[in-house]
């Protein structure tokens, strides 16, 4: 018996899981009992030079994929949404099970697969859609067994974390920093998906989806991208014992969800300070366990394969599909985000107005502080200054965390 599998896309993802599956031929035949083989890879051009086996099929039409006499899984790592999704569609009919590493298409159009794919009886595979080669989403799936998933926060896109460390470690500014992603290919000539905080989005309401079973709406999702960090925020933070990270967050409040893609501060004693340049990172809150942190590559040919081929043994074995929604745990009033108590760095103001519910923490010199206070007072603070900037800090800020360039607090 032999497992036929159709590759969409021959580029840095479809290459690597190609790859992959000759590779590790010994290691699928072993786990799985059978042969895996690949049968036929889609591609765009058809003039491009490829490293393919002449018995595989190679075709820019997936017309000739469907029509093959045999057919088991279709891995699918093209970009864009629509033909995939219509790819996609027409292989669960078939009766195939899917792969895919297509966040964007899977964020869109991964509620209708899934139904689909359920319909006829087939699995889905998306480990490769959030964060590259760390297997968060089979984490999650194995929690969901018996803990209740209360949060997940992650360091999603391996671009704009490059970006926020090189300004840091070698003072550059934003886009000195950009142009240097692009150049080490780990930023799109068009990067506005990275910096503007989208694929990390697309990453979150995938992640929503496993861990919660349902997404927030999308236009209530606060999402921020990283074009606002300056080197003099990044200085100020450095001198307040912080650093900067684009941070997607989801968590159950009651029995909603509530997400958010931004920009945070987190101090040292925090797993996301140490994650630097493409890394990524996931934290996994939950009732039994606590906190779970995974981190690694977010992407790249291996890593994403890796990813891929992990999906291609689940997809096989057929594990049934655990989602489910969590039963929501707190008291809803307790989390109301604008009444809840947290840190925050606030940047632009002198001095600052007495306020019964605003504590100061730490001041640096360029008229940054460490403040603990509600969202509300912070969006009162903002309506009444409009040139102040603010940022949550992770967690809770404590004063030891602050080198010996920060002013002595006294407050
Ligand atoms: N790169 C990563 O590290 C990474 C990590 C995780 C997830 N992903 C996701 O994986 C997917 C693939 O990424 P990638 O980096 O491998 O992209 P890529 O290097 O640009 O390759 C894309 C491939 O898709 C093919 N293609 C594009 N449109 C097509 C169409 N309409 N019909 C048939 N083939 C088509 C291209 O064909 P030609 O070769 O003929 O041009 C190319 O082989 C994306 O959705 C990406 O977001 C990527």
């Amino acid at each position: 018996m032999t497992v036929k599998v159709a590759i969409l896309g021959f580029g840095t993802v479809g290459e690597g899981v190609y790859q992959t599956i000759q590779s590790h031929a010994e290691e699928l035949t072993a786990v799985l009992g059978k042969k895996v083989e690949v049968a036929a890879v889609l591609i765009k051009n058809d003039q491009k030079k490829r490293n393919i086996d002449p018995d595989v099929l190679i075709t820019t039409d997936f017309a000739d994929i469907l029509r093959l006499p045999q057919l088991d899984i279709v891995v699918e790592a093209i970009v864009d949404k629509e033909p995939p999704f219509l790819f996609l569609k027409q292989a669960i009919q078939r009766g195939c099970h899917i792969i895919t590493a297509n966040k964007e298409m899977f964020a869109h159009y991964g509620k209708e697969l899934l139904t689909l794919a359920d319909e006829h009886h087939v699995s889905v595979g998306f480990e490769a859609t959030v964060a590259g080669g760390i297997p968060v989403i089979q984490t999650l799936r194995q929690l969901l067994n018996i803990n209740n998933v209360q949060q997940v926060q992650g360091i999603l896109n391996g671009t704009s974390n490059f970006i926020l460390t090189e300004m840091r470690e070698k003072q550059q500014s934003f886009e000195q920093a950009l142009k240097l992603a692009q150049e080490n290919g780990f930023a799109e000539a068009d990067p506005t998906n990275d910096i503007e905080g989208f694929d990390a989005f697309y990453k979150t309401m995938i992640l929503s989806r496993i861990a919660f079973g349902k997404e927030p709406h999308w236009h209530e999702v606060e999402r921020e991208g990283i074009t606002a960090i300056t080197s003099e925020l990044i200085e100020a933070a450095v001198k307040l014992g912080l650093r900067f990270k684009h941070i997607a967050s989801i968590g159950l409040v009651g029995n909603q969800i509530e997400a958010s893609v931004k920009p945070i501060l987190v101090g040292k004693e925090d797993p996301f300070y140490h994650v630097e340049g493409v890394q990524n990172a996931v934290n996994v809150y939950s009732d039994i366990v606590g906190r779970i942190t995974l981190q690694g590559p977010g992407a790249g040919m291996y890593p994403t394969a890796s990813a891929v081929i992990e999906d291609l043994v689940y997809v096989c074995q057929n594990a049934p599909s655990k989602r489910r929604i969590t039963s929501p745990s707190q008291e809803e009033s307790e989390h109301k985000s604008g009444r809840q108590s947290k840190c925050w760095l606030i940047y632009g103001q002198k001095d600052l107005p007495y306020h019964p519910l605003l504590t100061k923490l730490a001041y640096a010199a360029e008229g940054a502080w460490i403040i603990r206070t509600h969202k509300d007072v912070i969006e009162e603070l903002a309506e009444a200054n409009k040139s102040l900037i603010y940022f949550p800090v992770l967690g809770d800020y404590t004063a030891d965390l602050a080198d010996k360039a920060l002013i002595p607090l006294g407050f």
